[in-house]
C-alpha cells in the first residue's frame, strides 16, 4: 500500500472512530476548596517544558503531514490555528519526508504559516541522528518528538517486525540532534519501567500517548481484513501513565496525552503531574468538520474553562495546580495499588 493513500487512510478512520477506551480522568476527583482566594484574572496558564517555555499548557499533538493536498490543507489549518492561540503544534511524522524531498511542502507550510510559533518535528524510533536533523531543519522545529508505536506497527500488515536498537537509537539522538527531545507513544502509554530507561539515556521529556483515545489498534483493525482483536484494549490509560512515568523517572517534564477531551481533562492530567497536555483527533474532526476558526474558538473555549477550574481550585499557575489535592478511585486507584504505587 502506499504511504500517502494509509495516510489518508489514518486520518478517515481516526475522522469515523466512534468509539474511546477509559482514559481513566473519571476516576479523578478534585477536592473542592470553598475559600480559593483568588481571582479569575490572577491565574497565568505559562508553562514549561524543560528549556522550553510554553504561554499554555494546551497543544496540537502529532498527526499529518507527506503526500499531497489534503495533507498540507490539514496542516495547514492547524498552524493558522497554532499561531491565532499562541499553542505549540506537532507535525505528523516526517519519516518518508526525509527521504523524499516531494513529501516536504506539507511540513514546511507549517513553518510558513506561524514563522515564530513553537512546533515540534516528528520521526519515529528508526530514525537515524542524520535523519533527526533533517526532520528538525525541514520545519525548523524548537523541538523534536520521537515516536514509539510498537502495537500499531505489529497491527498493521505492513509494519516493522524489528524492533531492536531503539532506545541507543534515542540516546544518540538525544545527544546530537541540538534541540529538546520529546519522546512518545501514540495511545498505549508509557510505564515506569520504559520511563527509567528513557531517562537512562538522557530524554528529559516524556509524553505519554496514553490510552483512552484514539486507538491506532482500532484503527489498523478496520484496515485489515483479520482483526487482531487483542490489542484493541491493549494499554496504560493517560491517567495512570502519568503516575507510571513520574515514579519511574521523577525527573522528567511529563506532557499528557491520549483521549484529553476537555479542558476538566486536562486539568485532571496537570493535577497527576503533567506540565502539558497534547491533543491531537478532537482538533483535526474541528478542522475537518467546521474549519480553522472553529478550531481556534475551540482552543479559546478550553482555555476559559481551565481559568474557571484553576480559580475554583486556587490554582494561578500551572506549577499550582500540579499539587492540588485530589482523589483517585475506581480502576485507576485499583492499577496504581497494584502497581505499588502510593
Ligand atoms: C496521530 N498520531 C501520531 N503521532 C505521532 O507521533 N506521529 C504521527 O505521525 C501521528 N499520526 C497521527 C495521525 C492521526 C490522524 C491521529 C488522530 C493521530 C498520534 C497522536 O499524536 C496522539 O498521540 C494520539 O492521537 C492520542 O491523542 P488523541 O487523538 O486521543 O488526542
Amino acid at each position: 500500500m502506499n504511504r500517502a493513500r494509509r495516510k489518508l487512510e489514518h486520518i478517515q478512520h481516526a475522522l469515523l472512530l466512534e468509539q474511546e477506551g477509559a482514559n481513566g480522568f473519571d476516576d479523578i476527583v478534585f477536592v473542592h476548596q470553598s475559600l480559593p482566594g483568588i481571582r479569575t484574572n490572577d491565574v497565568k496558564l505559562h508553562t514549561t517544558l524543560g528549556e522550553l517555555s510554553l504561554s499554555s499548557p494546551l497543544f496540537i499533538n502529532a498527526m499529518t503531514g507527506g503526500g499531497g493536498q489534503a495533507t498540507l490543507d490539514i496542516n495547514k489549518g492547524l498552524a493558522e490555528a497554532a499561531k491565532a492561540c499562541g499553542i505549540a503544534m506537532s507535525v505528523g511524522s516526517q519519516m518518508a519526508a526525509v527521504k523524499d524531498a516531494s513529501e516536504r511542502p506539507s511540513f514546511e507550510i507549517v513553518r510558513q504559516v506561524n514563522p515564530n510559533g513553537l512546533i515540534f518535528a516528528n520521526i519515529g524510533s528508526e530514525a537515524t541522528v542524520d535523519e533527526a536533523k533533517r526532520a528538525v531543519e525541514m520545519v525548523e522545529a524548537n523541538g523534536l518528538q520521537i515516536h514509539l508505536n510498537v502495537v500499531q506497527e505489529l497491527v498493521m500488515p505492513e509494519g516493522d517486525r524489528d524492533f531492536t536498537g531503539a532506545l541507543a537509537r534515542i540516546e544518540r539522538i538525544v545527544r546530537d540532534v541540538g534541540v529538546p527531545v520529546i519522546v512518545k507513544e501514540v495511545g498505549f502509554g508509557i510505564s515506569k519501567e520504559t520511563a527509567l530507561q528513557l531517562v537512562n539515556v538522557g530524554v528529559k521529556l516524556i509524553d505519554v500517548g496514553g490510552f483512552g483515545g484514539t486507538n491506532f489498534a482500532r484503527i489498523e483493525n478496520k484496515r485489515r481484513e483479520e482483526m487482531i482483536s487483542y490489542f484493541n484494549d491493549w494499554g496504560i490509560s493517560t491517567a495512570a501513565s502519568i503516575v507510571e512515568v513520574l515514579q519511574g523517572a521523577p525527573s522528567v517534564a511529563v506532557i499528557a496525552s491520549g483521549g484529553i477531551r476537555t479542558a476538566f481533562d486536562a486539568a485532571k492530567a496537570i493535577a497527576l503531574g503533567a506540565n502539558a497536555v497534547g491533543v491531537a483527533r478532537p482538533f483535526l474532526q474541528e478542522l475537518v468538520g467546521r474549519g480553522m476558526e472553529s478550531v481556534v474558538a475551540l482552543i479559546e473555549a478550553w482555555h476559559t474553562d481551565l481559568v474557571r477550574l484553576m480559580t475554583a481550585l486556587g490554582a494561578k499557575t500551572i506549577e499550582e495546580l500540579q499539587s492540588v489535592p485530589l482523589v483517585i478511585r475506581g480502576d485507576t486507584h485499583h492499577w496504581l495499588t497494584e502497581r505499588g504505587f502510593d
